[in-house]
């Protein structure tokens, strides 16, 4: 059985990651961790104040993160800490919270660390690398939407989307929107919509004269993310310390930033 903690189970992906925690046969869900106490699925929710007093209590397998990159890092800090494995689907953080999190989680804790759990959108990533490798020459777009409520933009898989594109292009310069008078260079275009309750969407345009091919990928429920995080943990338990992705997980060769 793994023994799994939540942290931000009472946000939208807490919750759901916990759902399919609580409905899986080889997992118990042990506790969830949150701003305010509470509960989720019969189980207690505890302020973030006492994360440490309860990995030292339920002594989890695994500690599963979806909550904002500052709490994130303290509490993969406490998960080092406690020497329990992590999974961070938390996006948003800074090249100095990335440095942090290697700090405390090579040489003492198997980490998976994904800016999107959705195989889907693994294999997606797959397909814009081969794409990108074959039509360097064309004018690149990147358009992502997301709900009205998602805080850091653009997402965190558009900018793993970024990272990819530019191994396979090279660096060219970013044009976030565009408005008024202004000729297209050699950059690529990143925009990004907020409304309503998407869940994730994601296009990459790649444009010649005369045709265009656009690879998109649409998530219509939070469950891709959810049952992707919830395998990624039960991959990592066991595992030797250190950061890993989600194609060490599924098995693709290691191609993703
Ligand atoms: N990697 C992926 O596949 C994937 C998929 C969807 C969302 N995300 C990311 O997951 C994160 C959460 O998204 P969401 O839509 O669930 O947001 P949300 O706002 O609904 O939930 C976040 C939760 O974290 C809680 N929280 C804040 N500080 C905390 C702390 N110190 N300790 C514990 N809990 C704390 C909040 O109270 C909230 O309940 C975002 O960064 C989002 O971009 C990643």
């Amino acid at each position: 059985m793994i023994n799994a903690v939540v942290c931000g189970a009472l946000g939208r992906m807490g919750t759901t990651v916990g759902r399919f925690v609580n409905e899986a046969d080889d997992m118990t869900l042990c506790g969830g961790v949150d701003i305010k106490p509470g509960s989720f699925f019969g189980i207690p929710v505890v302020e973030s104040g006492k994360i440490d007093e309860l990995l030292n209590s339920a002594k989890p397998d695994v500690l599963i993160d979806f909550t904002t990159a500052n709490a994130a890092v303290g509490n993969v800090k406490a998960a080092s800490r406690a020497g329990t494995a992590v999974i961070v689907g938390t996006t948003g953080f800074s090249d100095a919270q990335r440095e942090e999190l290697r700090r405390v989680i090579e040489g003492r804790i198997p980490a998976v660390i994904s800016s999107n759990f959705s195989i889907g959108v693994n294999i997606y990533w797959q397909l814009l690398r081969d794409a990108a490798r074959l039509l360097k020459e064309y004018d690149v777009e990147l358009i992502e939407a997301h709900h009205r409520y998602k805080k850091d933009a653009p997402s965190g898989t558009a900018k793993t989307i970024l990272q990819i594109l530019e191994q396979e292009i090279g660096a060219r310069k970013k044009v976030y929107g565009r408005e008024g008078m202004a000729e297209r260079g050699n950059e690529i275009g990143v925009h990004v919509v907020r409304g309503g309750d998407i869940v994730g969407d994601h296009s990459v345009l790649f444009s010649g004269n005369f045709e265009t091919i656009t690879l998109s990928h649409r998530a219509y429920d939070r469950s891709v993310f959810a049952s992707g995080a919830v395998r990624a943990a039960r991959w990592v338990v066991g595992k030797p310390p250190g950061i890993y992705g989600m194609d060490d997980v599924l098995g693709l060769a290691k191609r993703t930033p």
